[in-house]
């Protein structure tokens, strides 16, 4: 394959800043383009991904320099659809067909048998573990979603449990994996 475009939907969560480390591990092997939902940008700033992947950062569905909808146009380009940080938010509207600002609406514009979806998950213990959010999980599964699973150890929220984002060469790795590509020269 030519250089692959991935493009990263990055949600509210305090592991947003993290995707920074991710970039390092795919901007190798990859175009990366990030869109970022409302919430995430009270996380990290669009001009953080701006600068590192030095592609425009999509944070609105509404810009009206563009003749085709942004997010169409990346729908259309990309090669893999990367979720990361996922929050439970992300995961209940895409498991029930929410398209309400750039991330859910690229997620519902991308069929996941076409080219991989995956989701990296990162949340609380319990609302990872909540009931709805491990039905919204098996709901995406079944659907032919991919999940990169959250590890157990120290939470932001000073919690111990199950809900860490993965670590991101594990994310990189099974990016990799999906596209059938060597990231063994990946940054460390
Ligand atoms: C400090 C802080 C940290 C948060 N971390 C997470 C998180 O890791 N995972 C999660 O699902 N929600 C987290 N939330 C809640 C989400 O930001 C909230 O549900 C938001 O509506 C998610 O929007 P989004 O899915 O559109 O990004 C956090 C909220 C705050 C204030």
């Amino acid at each position: 394959m030519a250089r692959p475009h991935i493009v990263i939907g990055v949600c509210g969560s305090i592991a947003a800043f993290k995707i920074a480390v991710l970039h390092k591990h795919i901007r190798d092997h990859a175009e990366v383009t990030v869109a970022m939902t409302p919430s995430a940008t009270q996380f990290v700033g669009p001009q953080t991904f701006l600068a590192l992947t030095r592609n425009p950062v999509i944070t609105t569905l509404f810009e009206p320099a563009n003749t085709k909808p942004k997010h169409i146009d990346l729908a259309d380009e990309l090669d893999l659809l990367l979720i990361a940080p996922a929050t439970a938010n992300i995961l209940a509207k895409a498991a029930h067909g929410i398209a309400d600002e750039a991330v859910s609406t690229l997620i519902m514009s991308v069929l996941p048998g076409a080219v991989p979806v995956a989701f990296a998950p990162a949340m609380n213990t319990r609302m990872w573990q909540n009931p709805a959010t491990v039905a919204n999980v098996k709901l995406l599964r079944e659907r032919g979603y991919h999940f990169i699973e959250p590890d157990a150890g120290d939470l932001a929220c000073g919690w111990q449990g199950e809900g860490r984002l993965a670590e991101p060469q594990v994310i990189a790795d099974k990016v990799f994996a999906l596209l059938k590509l060597d990231g063994s020269k990946a940054a460390g």
